[in-house]
């Protein structure tokens, strides 16, 4: 394998050796299979392909100073995937085989796993297609879930630096009683322009408000937000947003540290009043936010004055990677050890 520069890379895909499929045919999903194939042979009229039916997943393993590999919080992942069958009509997996698949592929991926004190991680992508060959809509009978594994490095410039976000009120990701609390690609299909916009402008990612009234914050691209103030932790309660197993650790480990913690509509002027501020998800991890602009109203609501992440960000920051790296103890159970 050609040298893998672990302190340098992006968030990008990498060839590993293996992913793990499991099929769903005649109403029951068959065996976890080890696959060493990168394609997908599918027919070209595919449900998955024509009307969205497919969900994925993200998560990610580390390895600790002590060699362990911790995977952290796969039920919550295989809970959410669960969620999102309900959803669009899909067949569920259990708890156990999806567990069972994540632990299968990153074992069998063990070398593509970055050493400790790179900053890097194995991200784990999880992937559900309906693979009936038919032009009515109407859900699949037959399925393929995938899980395939890349080393990855930060999602925003800089991992944990500061970044600027700007709201977008042309577009939307997903309707109040649409399709954004679950992991499906057509969200991220219409997320595509908004962000694109972004990134021409010179910002990390668009900042969505709520569909409905253009008034509440949403999230912050594939992230969910939080801020900070008078020593509570603020993040959106929104019926059109993922609900991110990141954002759920962070509130406990805010709880743990003595904070307040708050899950309510936050209108955009409350932006003002925050003194700190940060996208979060497994992706982002924290990538603390330096200002969101709204163009259209002409403002800039500024959480970082010296371009620094705040401290109460920066000591979550700190605890959410001691745990998943092994370095604080794991007191809520949230990861899996592999030997
Ligand atoms: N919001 C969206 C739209 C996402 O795509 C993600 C990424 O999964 C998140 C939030 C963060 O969720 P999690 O912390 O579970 O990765
Ligand atoms: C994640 O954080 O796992 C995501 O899914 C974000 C993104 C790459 C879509």
């Amino acid at each position: 394998m050609k040298e893998i520069d672990w302190k340098n890379l992006s968030f990008g895909y990498i060839k590993t050796d293996y992913n793990v499929r499991c099929y769903y045919r005649d109403g029951k999903w068959g065996a976890l299979e080890l696959c060493s194939e990168e394609t997908i042979n599918l027919h070209m009229a595919a449900v998955c392909l024509h009307y969205g039916q497919e969900a994925f997943e993200g998560l990610k393993a580390f390895r600790g100073k002590d060699g362990k590999i911790r995977i952290f919080r796969p039920e919550e992942n295989a809970a959410r995937l669960q969620s999102t069958c309900r959803g669009i009509l899909m067949p569920e997996l259990s708890t156990e085989k999806f567990v069972e698949a994540v632990k299968m592929v990153v074992k069998a991926n063990e070398r593509f796993i970055p050493p400790y004190g790179t900053g890097a991680s194995l991200y784990i992508r999880p992937l559900l297609i309906g693979t009936s060959a038919q032009v009515g809509v109407h859900p699949s009978e037959d399925y393929l879930f995938v899980i395939f594994v890349t080393p990855v490095g930060p999602y925003f410039k800089g991992g944990f630096a500061t970044n600027p976000y700007v709201i977008t009120r042309d577009y939307d990701r997903s309707a109040p009683l649409g399709t954004g609390i679950y992991k499906v690609g057509g969200n991220y299909a219409a997320s595509l322009k908004a962000n694109k916009l972004a990134h021409d402008a010179g910002y990390s990612c668009e900042f969505y408000l709520d569909a409905k009234e253009k008034k509440y914050i949403d999230e912050c691209g594939a992230a969910n937000f939080f801020g900070i103030k008078n020593n509570t932790y603020v993040t959106p309660k929104s019926t059109s947003i993922l609900p991110s197993v990141t954002n759920k650790s962070l509130m406990q480990l805010a709880e743990d540290m003595g904070l307040k913690v708050e899950r309510r509509q936050i209108p955009e002027e409350e932006l003002e009043t925050f003194e700190e501020a940060g996208a979060c998800g497994t992706a982002a991890v924290i990538s603390p936010i330096e200002r969101i602009d709204d163009p259209e109203k002409n403002k800039s609501y500024v959480f970082s004055k010296d371009g620094k992440p705040g401290p109460i960000s920066t000591k979550l920051f700190k605890k959410l990677q001691g745990i998943q790296l092994g370095d604080e103890p794991d007191i809520h159970n949230w990861v899996t050890i592999i030997d």
